[in-house]
């Protein structure tokens, strides 16, 4: 009886909520664009009138924050004046990362993404950056960050708790949405920009005819944490038809260990696959030894340094595919595994045309798709790119699938072992929940922290983390080095 109750309810809203025009038409348009390097960064449309804006999806994140002033190497940025329907709270917000920082203002307006044409404008809180340190990089094709993760890490200020877009629009409509991203990589081997799609589900319209869906558990709603339980490098055998052999190792308990040590998050809004230091140098020896036999040597600054490596044609990898394995939904000893091939990680950073005496040449610059991340782990785009993810946010899983786009990357399993992974691996760890009363708790702790901030510093070391330690802004991984690294071995 009550179920249907609940059924009428759920369906009325539904009646009602047509009027959005729920069903998504899956005619894709591209909606997602980044230059050579960049994250991927999608149309926005602020205040009104609109004003037109580029936001970089962002899952690291939550908080929609804009440029409110003009920078060094650009004026493109949100005239709050000019809008008619913002609001302004007057309070003061900000976030910082290990390396960067934002502050500004507490607003709300108006929003909407021309592409996503079943989402409605929404009134959202909106951070206007008015200052900042080390966030916009040079010339950076975005203007705002548009934050996709869960409310506790959030943007904050005294006593202020900024809602995200999301939460937003899930509130307009009356009930929990999600979202998809299929990222593609770049355009062509001679044209680096990136392109892809970014669409919202509605959870209450089934998916039809879709690939399998591969799903890992969201551990903890903050950042989106999962369960990644080993990185390894496969062994390919014939490079001629794309066969691999699977040679990668099992989970095993050291390597999650290490893995989770701090956390796993899944991160559009970072370029490179993060991996805590020691596995780093577990993963990037055996590619480099692997690589070495063949005819053109890579310095040790392009493996280990993040440096750029230049040729004077597109390059055809045959380096090992890499193998990324996750806990899946299903069951605790149950896992699925991504196959990276590499053209996902020896990224294209820029073709450049440069002129000697000889005339001009062509260059085309790579850099590696894996770093050091300290103790945490972070799947960036490089991790993305030609699969499509789907975050659902209520329900608290990221689905994998294929994708007919950009890279050839592949999902296998599921595959079961004999003991459970959240145990093994230490998933579960207690960390601060997020039912909503602790939220505010939460926010009123770290107030209390700023205030008595010498004294309480030390005990209260989780709560500042949350904060502090996240991850660095993308323009990090950004900086080309002009340094031509790579020597043709005299034959
Ligand atoms: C903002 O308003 C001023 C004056 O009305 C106008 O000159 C300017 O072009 C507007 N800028 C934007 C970005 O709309
Ligand atoms: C690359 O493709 C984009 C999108 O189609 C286009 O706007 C851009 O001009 C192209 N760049 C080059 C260098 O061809
Ligand atoms: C999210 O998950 C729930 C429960 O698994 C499911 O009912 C819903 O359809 C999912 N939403 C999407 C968009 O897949
Ligand atoms: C999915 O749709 C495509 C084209 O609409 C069709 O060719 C294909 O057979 C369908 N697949 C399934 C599993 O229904
Ligand atoms: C691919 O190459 C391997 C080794 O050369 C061979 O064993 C396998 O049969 C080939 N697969 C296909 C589909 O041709
Ligand atoms: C480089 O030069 C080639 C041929 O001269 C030209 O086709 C290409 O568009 C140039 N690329 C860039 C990025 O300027
Ligand atoms: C793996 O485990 C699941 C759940 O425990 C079970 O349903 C499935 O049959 C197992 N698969 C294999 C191949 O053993
Ligand atoms: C950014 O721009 C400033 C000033 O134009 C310049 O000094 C700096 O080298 C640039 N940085 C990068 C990474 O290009």
């Amino acid at each position: 009886m009550y179920n249907y109750v609940k059924m009428l309810v759920l369906f009325t809203i539904l009646q009602i909520s047509f009027v959005f025009n729920i069903k998504e038409v899956y005619s894709e348009e591209i909606n997602l664009y980044g230059d050579a390097g960049q994250a991927y960064s999608v149309e926005a449309y602020l205040g009104h009138p609109h004003q037109k804006l580029k936001l970089l999806v962002d899952t690291g994140s939550t908080t929609l924050a804009i440029a409110s002033y003009a920078r060094e190497n650009s004026n493109e940025y949100f005239h709050p004046d000019n809008s008619s329907s913002i609001y302004d709270s007057g309070k003061s917000v900000q976030a910082e990362y290990s390396q960067g920082m934002w502050s500004g203002r507490l607003v709300s307006d108006f929003i909407k993404f021309p592409s996503l044409k079943s989402t409605p404008e929404v009134r959202s809180d909106i951070a206007l950056i008015t200052q900042s340190h080390k966030f916009f990089m040079n010339g950076s094709g975005w203007q705002g960050l548009l934050g996709l993760a869960y409310l506790p890490v959030g943007a904050w200020g005294n006593g202020v708790v900024v809602e995200s877009w999301l939460d937003s629009v899930d509130r307009t409509l009356h009930r929990p949405i999600s979202f998809h991203l299929k990222l593609c990589g770049p355009i062509s081997k001679t044209n680096t920009t990136h392109y892809g799609y970014f669409k919202m589900l509605d959870d209450h319209t089934p998916q039809v005819n879709s690939t399998k869906i591969f799903r890992t558990p969201i551990l903890r709603k903050r950042w989106y944490e999962v369960g990644v339980l080993s990185i390894s490098v496969m062994s390919t055998l014939s490079a001629a038809n794309q066969t691999v052999v699977d040679t990668a190792k099992q989970p095993n308990m050291d390597m999650c260990l290490k893995l989770n040590a701090e956390k796993s998050i899944v991160d559009s809004g970072t370029t490179n696959i993060r991996l805590p230091d020691s596995l780093f140098r577990q993963v990037v020896d055996e590619l480099k030894n692997i690589y070495r036999s063949s005819q053109v040597l890579i310095l040790d600054e392009f493996w280990y340094q993040g440096e750029a490596a230049c040729w004077p044609e597109p390059q055809v990898w045959t380096l090992p595919w890499l193998a990324i394995d996750l806990l899946s939904s299903d069951a605790d000893n149950q896992y699925f595994r991504l196959e990276i091939p590499p053209q996902n990680y020896m990224r294209v950073v820029g073709v450049y045309n440069s002129s000697d005496k000889t005339g001009t040449v062509s260059e085309y610059c790579y850099k590696l798709g894996i770093e050091a991340g300290g103790s945490e782990t972070v799947l960036g785009y490089t991790a993305m790119e030609g699969l499509q993810v789907i975050f659902n946010r209520s329900a608290g899983w990221i689905g994998w699938q294929t994708s007919d786009c950009g890279a050839n990357a592949r999902i296998t399993g599921p595959y079961n072992t004999s003991y459970s992974f959240k145990t093994t691996c230490e998933l579960l760890r207690p960390v601060s929940n997020v039912a909503i009363s602790i939220r505010a708790a939460q926010w009123a702790l770290c107030a209390i922290s700023i205030i008595a901030a010498a004294v309480l510093i030390y005990l209260l070391a989780p709560c500042i983390k949350t904060f502090f330690v996240r991850r660095l802004p993308s323009s990090q991984q950004i900086s080309l080095s002009q340094a031509a690294l790579v020597e043709q071995e005299s034959s």
